[in-house]
C-alpha cells in the first residue's frame, strides 16, 4: 500500500499564489482610476498647451494676449465661458461669425486648422474658466468718471447739464428720487430691455456686441421698478 501522500505543502502554494493574485488585482483595480485621471490630466495639458501655440499667434491681435478682449469681445470671461459650451465654441471658432472680422477657423469651412487644433484652442480657451474674472459685474460697478464722459456725450441733451431735466427729459438730480431708488434700480431704468431702449444699450456696450443682444432680455426689474426711459426714438 502506498503511503498516503501528503498534498499540504502544495496547497499551501496554490492558496498563496491565489491570495496574490488576488491582491495584486485589488491594487490595479484600486490604482486604475488614478492612472486614468492622471493620464486625463496629461492629455488636457498637452492639449492646453497646444492651444496656447496656437492662440498667441491666430487670436491674440483680436482677443488680447491674456483674452481679455482687443477688436474682439474678451473670451477669458466668467460669464462667456459659463454660458457657453465646449461644443458651442467648437463651432463658433470653426465657422467664425459671418458679417464680423470672426474669420472660420476650421479646414471643413476654409480655415487653416484640423478638428483636432479647434479643439485644442477650446481647450486652451476653457482652461480661463476656474480663474476668469467677471468682466460684466466689473464693467457695471461703475465708474463716476468714465459715466462721466458718457453722460456729456450723450445724456446731456436730454437731461442737461446738471441733470436738471429739460423738457424732453425729467431731472435726474431730484435728491428725494436719488434717494428712494437704489443703483439697480438705476442700471434697470437705463438698460431697460425695451425696444425703445435697445439701441442705446448696444451703443454703451458696443465691445459686447453679439452678446450684449443676446444678453437684452436685460437684468430682471428690481422690485417696484418701472422701466422708466420710454423714449420712442434715441
Ligand atoms: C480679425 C479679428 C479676429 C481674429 C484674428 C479672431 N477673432 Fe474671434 N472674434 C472676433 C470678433 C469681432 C468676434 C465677435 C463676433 C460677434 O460679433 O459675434 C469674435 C468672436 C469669437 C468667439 C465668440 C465670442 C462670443 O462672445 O460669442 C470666439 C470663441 C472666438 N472669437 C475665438 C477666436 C479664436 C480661437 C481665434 C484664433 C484662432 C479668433 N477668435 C481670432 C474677431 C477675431
Ligand atoms: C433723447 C432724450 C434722452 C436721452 C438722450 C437720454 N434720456 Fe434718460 N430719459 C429720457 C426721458 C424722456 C425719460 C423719462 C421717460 C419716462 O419717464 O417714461 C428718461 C428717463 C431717464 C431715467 C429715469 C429717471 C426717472 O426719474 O424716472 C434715467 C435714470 C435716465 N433717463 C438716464 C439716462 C442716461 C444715463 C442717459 C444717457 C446714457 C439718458 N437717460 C439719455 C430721455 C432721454
Amino acid at each position: 500500500m502506498r503511503p498516503r501522500e501528503n498534498h499540504t505543502p502544495f496547497v499551501a502554494v496554490i492558496f498563496g499564489l491565489t491570495l496574490t493574485i488576488i491582491a495584486a488585482f485589488q491594487i490595479y483595480i484600486f490604482r486604475e482610476p488614478t492612472r486614468i485621471a492622471a493620464d486625463e490630466a496629461h492629455d488636457k495639458s498637452v492639449a492646453v498647451a497646444e492651444g496656447r501655440a496656437l492662440f498667441v499667434p491666430y487670436c491674440t491681435a483680436c482677443h488680447g494676449k491674456q483674452g481679455e478682449g482687443v477688436a474682439g469681445p474678451a473670451l477669458n470671461d466668467r460669464q462667456f465661458l459659463a454660458e457657453t459650451s465646449d461644443q458651442t465654441m467648437f463651432s463658433l471658432i470653426s465657422s467664425g461669425v459671418p458679417g464680423t472680422k470672426m474669420p472660420a477657423w476650421n479646414q471643413s469651412l476654409g480655415g487653416p486648422f484640423t478638428d483636432q487644433q479647434v479643439s485644442q484652442l477650446v481647450a486652451f480657451i476653457r482652461n480661463w474658466e476656474p480663474t476668469a474674472p467677471d468682466r460684466h459685474a466689473e464693467a457695471q460697478k461703475g465708474d463716476p468718471a468714465k459715466g462721466l464722459i458718457i453722460y456729456k456725450s450723450t445724456c446731456i441733451i436730454c437731461h442737461g447739464a446738471n441733470g436738471q431735466g429739460t423738457d424732453r427729459a425729467p431731472a435726474l438730480n431730484d435728491p428725494a428720487k436719488l434717494a428712494q431708488f437704489d443703483d439697480a434700480w438705476y442700471a434697470f431704468a437705463i438698460t431697460a430691455p425695451r425696444v425703445d431702449c435697445q439701441l442705446r444699450r448696444t451703443r454703451l456696450h458696443p465691445r459686447r456686441g453679439r452678446a450684449a443682444t443676446a444678453a437684452s432680455a436685460g437684468p430682471a426689474p428690481p422690485a417696484g421698478a418701472a422701466c422708466a426711459p420710454r423714449l420712442r426714438a434715441v
